[in-house]
C-alpha cells in the first residue's frame, strides 16, 4: 500500500449487527459479539498499516432508547473488551481514548475507561477512540457552551469540540448499506471521503477494510479548491 495514499484518521460507523444476527436465527447481541472481532482485525489492520487515528462509533446517545437488555449488554461487551484488551493497547503501543457524553456510563465502566485512558496516555503508536454515548450534535452543543463562557477571543472553535486534538476524520466508512451519517461527527467530517459497503459490520475485517483504503487511495480530495490548484500544490511539495 501507497503510505503517502494512506488516511491519516479512519472513523467508522460500525451497522448491520443485529441483521447479520438475524440471518443467522439469533439474538441481536450475537451480532455485537462478533462485531467486537471486527473492531480488533480492524484495530490489528490500522497498527500494520501504519494509520494513525482510528475511531469507532460503538454507542450514539440514540442508542440509549434501545430495549434495556440490550443496552446493559452493549455496555458489558464495552467492558469486558476493554479489560481484555488493555494488555494488548499497552503492548502494540496504542493511545487508547473514549469520547461522548460519559455522565451517562455506568460507573464502572467509567472506571474501567479511566485506566485503560491513564495506561496508555503516554503511547505514541495508533490512537484508537471509541465513541460512548456520543452524537454530533450534543459535542457541537456542549463545545458552544464552552466557547462562549471562554468569552472573546476564545481561540479555535474546533479546541472546544471533544474530539479536540484529534485530526478531523480523512475517511468515514459505513457497513450494512445505510448511507448517512446518523449525527457522528457533524463538525468533524465537513471534508471526509465517505465510503458505504453492503457489508454487515461483523463480516468487515481486514480485506473489506483494505477494499476502503484502496477506494480512498484513488480519490482526489480538493478542499473546494479546483483540480488545477491541488496539482499545482502537489508538484511545490516535491
Ligand atoms: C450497529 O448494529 C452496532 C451497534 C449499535 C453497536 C456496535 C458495538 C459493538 C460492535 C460493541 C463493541 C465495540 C467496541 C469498540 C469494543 P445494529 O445493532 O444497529 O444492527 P442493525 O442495523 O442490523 O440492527
Amino acid at each position: 500500500m501507497d503510505k503517502s495514499m494512506l488516511p491519516r484518521h479512519v472513523a467508522i460507523i460500525m451497522d448491520g449487527n443485529g441483521r447479520w444476527a438475524r440471518q443467522r436465527g439469533k439474538e441481536r447481541v450475537f451480532g455485537h459479539h462478533e462485531g467486537t472481532e471486527s473492531v480488533r482485525a480492524c484495530s490489528e489492520f490500522a497498527v500494520e498499516t501504519g494509520i494513525e487515528y482510528l475511531s469507532f462509533f460503538a454507542f450514539s446517545e440514540e442508542n440509549w432508547n434501545r430495549p434495556d437488555a440490550e443496552v446493559s449488554e452493549l455496555m458489558r461487551l464495552m467492558a469486558v473488551s476493554i479489560l481484555n484488551e488493555r494488555p494488548t493497547f499497552h503492548k502494540n503501543n496504542i493511545r487508547f481514548i473514549v469520547i461522548g457524553n460519559r455522565s451517562r456510563l455506568p460507573e464502572d465502566l467509567n472506571r474501567d475507561i479511566d485506566g485503560a485512558m491513564e495506561e496508555t496516555a503516554g503511547n505514541t503508536g495508533l490512537t484508537l477512540v471509541v465513541f460512548l454515548s456520543y452524537s454530533g450534535k450534543w459535542d457541537i452543543e456542549q463545545a458552544a457552551r464552552k466557547f462562549a463562557a471562554a468569552g472573546a477571543p476564545a481561540g479555535h472553535f474546533g479546541d472546544y469540540l471533544a474530539t479536540a486534538g484529534i485530526p478531523d476524520p480523512d475517511l468515514l466508512i459505513r457497513t450494512s448499506g445505510e448511507q448517512r451519517i446518523s449525527n457522528f461527527m457533524l463538525w468533524q467530517c465537513a471534508y471526509t471521503e465517505f465510503y458505504f459497503t453492503d457489508v454487515l459490520w461483523p463480516d468487515f475485517r481486514k480485506n473489506e477494510f483494505r477494499t476502503a483504503l484502496d477506494s480512498y487511495a484513488s480519490r482526489e480530495r480538493r478542499f473546494g479548491k479546483t483540480g488545477e490548484q491541488i496539482k499545482i500544490e502537489i508538484s511545490d511539495s516535491k
